[in-house]
């Protein structure tokens, strides 16, 4: 990055260097040129500048966007910020006119609408690969509907469900963090700019008409809250951070399902590389580097929180803090849901050694006490009943001795499977084949719902192309 020829004097201090945002803000840069763009049209409309210094200026913006997009901009780091870069240029290209973009604006409330307008961008796209791997996560359990496995509780095997049912358990954990994404953006529809520094200008700007350009809802109420309000990306951190818990939880089943000692799930490429030294290893990298990631994006969060505690009101330069955390936990959770994707679609159960595990007898002592109640004990009893018979088999539960047991029907014998024991669930949720082809529909228009909702956003964040790319006539 080279020096500018004509740094403005309020970024000229000896600390230039260390105050310096640019290597991080310049990623704002769509969403700051933009931003000037309505606000400028905003400024013609109010009668601040000529319909001629309008254009002039709006044109050398859209000039601007152009060198951005082919990487020919000439970033100058002792301009401080994305702000000071943009608007030096801009009078560099237009002359004394482009001193007149700035005008009832602070950089304060430019760095808030800048970020409103990126929060929805990196929503969209994460939220895309979030619905590319449910929609993975959909295929796959489809399949597998009625695969019997183990389920676990403590990690012990507890009662049978299927492989399609851990799947949609999955799935509808990240269809919260989808909708959390969406109500994010939603909650973050008000745009800052016309708060100014902190108290708004002397001058006759239109706030409104400048959320209205950008797509908001509407403008702020208060100013100093404007300028301040980091809310949005707290939230969005917060939804990352949930997301990447999610993630690590499937991912964790599948490095456990993978081992040799589950044998769940073939240890193939597909999951990861080789050992350098070990030639029989294949191990689940990819999983593993979406467990290990959750701890920086969760951190991410943190950083952020423990940035804005304390903070008198209304801009400090601590904001300036906002934005490595989040750009860090968007770039991370993106590439994570990709990969995960991957796995997921490329993971080869074994369902010989799957159905081995689950037609294990000792998860049907739950089905043998509900058999005795069904025929009238009460439920206490029937458990201490099935317990006691559990021990004195040495912890073996063998269908060959049920019969053995007071008052149990020695047919019973021949259902103590896992088919068997998922016919009988019927619980609407639960993993019985009568009532799972109806959670699997249920998701499907869940998806549907969430695709609707990410075309809504795909609107409102091409709004900034169209500002960028606008030809007058
Ligand atoms: N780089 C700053 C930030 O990201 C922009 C706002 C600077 N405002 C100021 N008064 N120095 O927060």
């Amino acid at each position: 990055m080279a020096k500018s020829s004509s740094v403005p004097a309020y970024v000229r201090t000896p600390q230039s260097a260390y105050l310096s945002s640019l290597s991080v803000d310049r990623a704002l840069a769509p969403y700051d040129l933009a931003g000037s763009i309505a606000h400028a049209e905003m400024l013609g409309a109010v009668g601040l500048l000529t319909p001629a210094e309008t254009s002039t200026i709006v044109e050398g913006l859209r000039q601007i966007a152009r060198e951005v997009r082919d990487r020919t901009f000439a970033w100058h780091d002792d301009l401080e910020d994305v702000h000071t870069n943009v608007e030096v240029r801009l009078t560099e290209l237009v002359g004394p006119t482009g001193g007149k973009l700035h005008t009832g604006r602070s950089r304060n409330d430019q760095v808030a609408l800048d970020e409103r307008l990126y929060l929805r961008a990196a929503v969209q796209q994460i939220t895309a690969a979030l619905l590319d791997l449910e929609e993975a996560l959909l295929v796959r359990a489809t399949d597998e509907l009625a695969t019997p496995m183990p389920g676990y509780t403590h990690l012990q095997r507890a009662q049978p469900i299927t492989v399609g049912h851990l799947l949609l358990a999955h799935f509808w954990r990240f269809d919260r963090d989808a909708d959390r994404l969406f109500a994010t953006v939603r909650r973050a529809d008000t745009s800052p700019l016309g708060a100014g520094a902190l108290a708004g200008s002397t001058l006759p700007i239109d706030p409104a008409r400048v959320a209205t350009r950008l797509g908001f809802e509407g403008p702020f109420e208060n100013s100093l809250d404007a300028v301040s309000d980091r809310d949005p990306l707290v939230e969005l951190l917060f939804d990352l951070a949930l997301l990447a818990v999610h993630a690590s939880g499937l991912a964790e089943e599948v490095v456990l399902f993978a081992t040799k000692e589950f044998g769940f799930v073939e240890r193939s490429p597909a999951l990861g590389s080789g050992s350098s030294l070990m030639p029989q290893k294949r191990n689940p990298d990819a999983a593993e580097l979406v467990r290990g990631q959750t701890g920086r994006v969760v951190g991410d969060l943190v950083a952020l929180l423990v940035t804005l505690k304390g903070l008198p009101l209304a801009y400090d330069r601590d904001l300036q803090e906002d934005k490595p955390p989040v750009w860090d936990a968007v770039s991370t959770v993106r590439s994570s849901l990709a990969a995960l994707r991957s796995v997921v679609e490329g993971i080869t159960f074994d369902r010989t050694r799957i159905a081995e595990a689950a037609d294990d007898p000792e998860m049907f002592a739950t089905d043998l006490a509900e058999h005795l109640v069904a025929r009238g004990v009460p439920f206490r009893e029937a458990h201490e009943t099935v317990s006691a018979h559990f021990l004195s088999t040495g912890g073996r539960l063998d269908p060959a001795r049920v019969g053995e047991i007071a008052g149990v029907d020695p047919a019973v014998a021949s259902s103590l499977n896992a088919r068997s024991a998922l016919a009988r669930r019927v619980t609407p949720g639960g993993p019985g084949p009568a009532v799972l082809p109806h959670q699997l529909a249920t998701a499907r228009s869940r998806l549907a719902t969430r695709r609707g909702s990410l075309s809504s956003l795909d609107r409102k964040v091409g709004l900034v192309e169209e500002l960028l790319n606008e030809v007058r006539t």
